[in-house]
């Protein structure tokens, strides 16, 4: 007779299937053919044309669904930009009532839509069902929540207009969610495309925004594949695109729309680093990688697909993840039991397959564990790499299946720079019972999101996104809200063509003429320095005499600037309140020669007296203004999971480039310039190209205010050359650009490379307005990393 323990350990689970007989009936009453959800009403596609949606665990087609054409998405965009006004204005409660009805509909039908869900992507019931569905609903409560907010949380903002949202396959609900509810709560109308491969379950969501009455046109839906992604991202009429997606297609994004004021958010791929030293409580670290590479079989933007042990506890850390891995569970969808569901379709299986073989083909050692693979379906077991070289392609390629590639460490420093060794850095997961350790990294590592003895944690309290090339913007939390918002107060300022002081620098200004030994130089690593062409340019008055030469920069001076930027990490290390006295100290230096500045505007400008005046008084308080930031931007302390918090902290992006507008040659400089460093960033400037010489006057300032070298870097010239080279530099995080739509063009496109963050204007601003200093600016001079930390019982 067996015993008990025998029994146990021989027993296996039986199938517990989901019933799925509401799903079947709902998907055979929209055939032939799902279609768009346009001005509330289900519309066919206009050219008649459908595509196949299939069921991954099977391969079978389960729905035709509509494939979104040009006319289709102008039709969307008409509906979306009709409805704008009427739902802009709506109070924030009444939008919060709409939100707030939605996340009771969508718990109403939590087991329809999770198993909708399942049937669509593949993915493990007890993921859609505990995870996904009721995320979706968390999403739409906390957004009903900012909207009542809004007004008193965001005031002076409002909403940006005709939102589209195009978003990926792995999570279908939940991105509509992330997307949607920030949207409508602040008062957007949006026009959505799902992913190809699962759109079922956002045309079940149409379905409840009609049942809860939302006005017709707020939300539209257009199903579609890349071309109609496409086509919305190139609409006229579309005021802002967030995608989430491949960071492939991100930069196409990026590159499609530059220049064409449309604000955007990309939320791409990851290579997260999974970090376990050998005082990890390793049975737990053990279940996090099960969370962090088998959840949703690796389809994962945040996936901690490169696991790192430190040397002493890698042995056994792989025996025990090998002995886990024989218990998963790979099978169908639907069944209550499995761990691991489908791979969402053909394709990608086949991208998995080619890449893990090139893995092999690389030396690594491959494990997967034994049982076989359902005969039918689209499915690939867990896989486990070790022996991994950090440069290999495994190591570095986003493989977004359940594979994962490992690799040893001996101390943290290695740890860290392992770590960082990717182009991404949406997020990292950092397991130790030394807190300080894990802090340490989290310090160090350049990711949006952390994850301290724990992982892949969501919540919509919490900004969710990356650093690098995993893209920029947040979604969730109060960061997640501003990328929905825009300044109300639009600036009503002149014309900058038409402006007295903005003239774009003719070609003729530029012309190069040897350097004269009174030539005004660059300013570089703290010193003054030769521009690298040996020629300078004539700097003209109002009258167009000739008051003065500036340096002519070129790419290598803008090199070796962001060289010397690079190198002045220190500055960042500083502590707030250390910065800020450098900054009271620079104020106090400018102060003490106000009229030597003023004296040059007018010269410059041809200003009245008064108005130089107070140009010069206005930065001085712009500086004071700054230092009294400095130590008081922090972030915030989200309540998210039980026995968690969550840290928001705003760090500074390293090496920012700042281009300057022509009007307003000193305040516009200090405007911009003293933020980013305020927030610890060092830059590399380009003044005013018409009137560069209250710049280089203040080289003085900045050598006699403690201002350490390499903080401030300027570089004169053509601006939106340098502007453009400055873009497409790869050590530059961030770039801001305040000069000609041309230019903000160029900067936009440039930024496509490593898809750094920018921020660009045209068009005059009142510098001399409040408007023109306080948050805004900290904002866009920092990122927010958001650390899950353990907390409590
Ligand atoms: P994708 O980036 O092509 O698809 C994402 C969405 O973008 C879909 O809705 C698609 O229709 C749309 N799209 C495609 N081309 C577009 C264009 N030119 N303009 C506008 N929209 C466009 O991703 P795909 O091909 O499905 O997957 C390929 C790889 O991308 C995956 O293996 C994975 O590495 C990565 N990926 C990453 C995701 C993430 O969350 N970070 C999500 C999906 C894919």
């Amino acid at each position: 007779m067996s015993t008990v323990k025998e029994i146990l350990q021989t027993m296996d689970y039986g199938p517990a299937p989901e019933a799925k007989d509401a799903v079947t009936a709902w998907l055979a009453k929209h055939q032939p053919g799902f279609r768009h959800y346009i001005g509330g009403a289900f519309q066919a596609p206009r050219d008649g044309k459908l595509f196949d949606v299939h069921n991954p665990a099977d391969g079978s087609v389960i729905a035709k669904v509509a494939q979104g054409s040009a006319a289709d998405v102008d039709a969307a965009v008409a509906a979306a930009r009709a409805a704008f006004p009427a739902w802009s204005k709506t109070s924030g409660e009444t939008r919060a009532r709409y939100l707030y009805a939605i996340a009771r509909h969508v718990q109403k039908r939590e087991r329809f839509l999770s198993v909708l869900e399942s049937i669509d992507n593949g993915k493990p019931i007890r993921e859609s069902r505990d995870i996904d569905v009721p995320l979706v609903a968390r999403h739409f409560y906390h957004h009903a929540g900012w909207a009542a907010l809004l007004d008193t949380e965001f005031s002076g903002l409002g909403p940006v207009g005709v939102c589209g949202q195009i978003i990926p396959w792995n999570f279908p609900l939940l991105m509509l969610a992330w997307k949607v509810a920030p949207a409508l709560a602040a008062g957007n109308t949006v026009v959505l495309k799902p992913a190809e491969y699962t759109p079922l379950t956002a045309l079940a969501l149409a379905e409840i925004c009609d049942e809860v009455g939302l006005p017709k046109g707020v939300f539209n839906i257009v199903t579609g594949d890349g071309e109609t992604g496409a086509a919305i991202v190139n609409h006229a009429d579309v005021d802002k695109i967030a995608f989430t997606g491949s960071t492939e297609v991100g930069r196409e994004i990026r590159k499609a729309t530059a220049g064409t004021g449309k604000k955007l958010s990309l939320e791409l791929g990851g290579k997260s680093p999974f970090i376990v030293f050998d005082d990890a409580d390793l049975d737990s670290a053990v279940e996090g990688v099960v969370d962090a590479i088998w959840f949703n079989q690796g389809q994962v933007c945040c996936a901690g697909s490169r696991l790192l042990v430190q040397e002493g506890v890698a042995e056994r850390f792989y025996d025990k993840l090998k002995r886990r891995m024989e218990t998963l569970r790979v099978g169908d969808p639907l069944d209550k039991s499995i761990d691991i569901g489908a791979i969402v379709a053909k394709v990608q299986l086949e991208r998995i397959t080619k890449l893990v073989e090139q893995g092999r083909r690389e030396g690594a050692a491959c494990f997967q564990p034994s049982a076989p693979m359902p005969g039918k379906g689209w499915f690939f077991p867990p896989t486990l790499f070790t022996d991994v070289a950090p440069a290999s392609t495994i190591a570095q390629v986003e493989i977004f299946g359940p594979v994962l590639a490992a690799m040893t460490f001996r101390t943290p420093d290695e740890a860290a720079a392992l770590a960082n060794n990717s182009a991404y850095g949406l997020s990292a997961s950092v397991w130790s019972e030394n807190i300080d350790r894990c802090l340490d990294l989290a310090a160090r590592i350049k990711a949006g999101v952390i994850w301290i003895n724990g992982t892949n944690m969501f919540d919509a309290a919490a900004g969710f996104g990356g650093y690098r090339e995993s893209g920029f913007g947040r979604e969730g939390g109060r960061e997640g809200m501003i990328e929905y918002l825009t300044p109300l107060k639009k600036n009503s300022a002149k014309d900058p063509a038409k402006a007295k002081l903005s003239a774009e620098p003719t070609a003729s200004a530029f012309e190069g003429k040897p350097t004269l030994d009174r030539t005004a130089k660059l300013f570089i690593g703290g010193k003054q320095a030769r521009p690298d062409s040996g020629y300078s340019y004539s700097v003209l008055d109002a009258k167009d005499h000739a008051i003065g030469q500036a340096g002519l920069g070129n790419r290598k001076d803008i090199r070796n600037a962001v060289e010397a930027a690079s190198k002045a990490t220190g500055w960042t290390a500083l502590s707030g309140h250390a910065r800020a006295q450098v900054l009271y100290f620079l104020a106090e230096n400018l102060s003490a020669r106000a009229d030597e500045f003023a004296a040059r505007l007018i010269a410059m400008t041809g200003a009245a007296k008064k108005a130089a005046r107070a140009e010069v008084d206005a930065s001085v308080s712009r500086i004071i203004h700054y230092a009294a930031w400095a130590d008081k931007y922090d972030g915030r302390v989200h309540y998210t999971k039980a026995r968690h918090v969550t840290l928001a902290m705003p760090e500074a992006w390293g090496t920012m480039a700042v281009s300057c507008p022509d009007e307003a040659p000193l305040l516009g400089f200090i405007s911009l310039v003293i933020p980013v460093i305020a927030m610890g960033n060092r830059v590399v400037a380009t003044p005013a190209p018409l009137h560069p010489l209250s710049a280089t006057d203040f080289y003085q300032v900045l050598e006699t205010s403690d201002v350490p070298d390499g903080v401030v870097n300027i570089v004169t010239g053509e601006r939106d050359l340098l502007a453009k080279t400055l873009a497409e530099h790869d050590e530059i995080a961030c770039a801001w650009y305040f000069g000609g739509a041309e230019g903000v063009a160029l900067v936009e496109r440039g930024s496509a490379g490593n898809l750094k963050a920018t921020w660009c204007e045209h068009g005059a601003r009142d510098w001399l307005s409040t408007e023109a200093q306080g948050e805004s600016f900290l904002r866009h001079a920092t990122q927010i990393k958001n650390i899950w930390v353990p907390y409590g019982e």
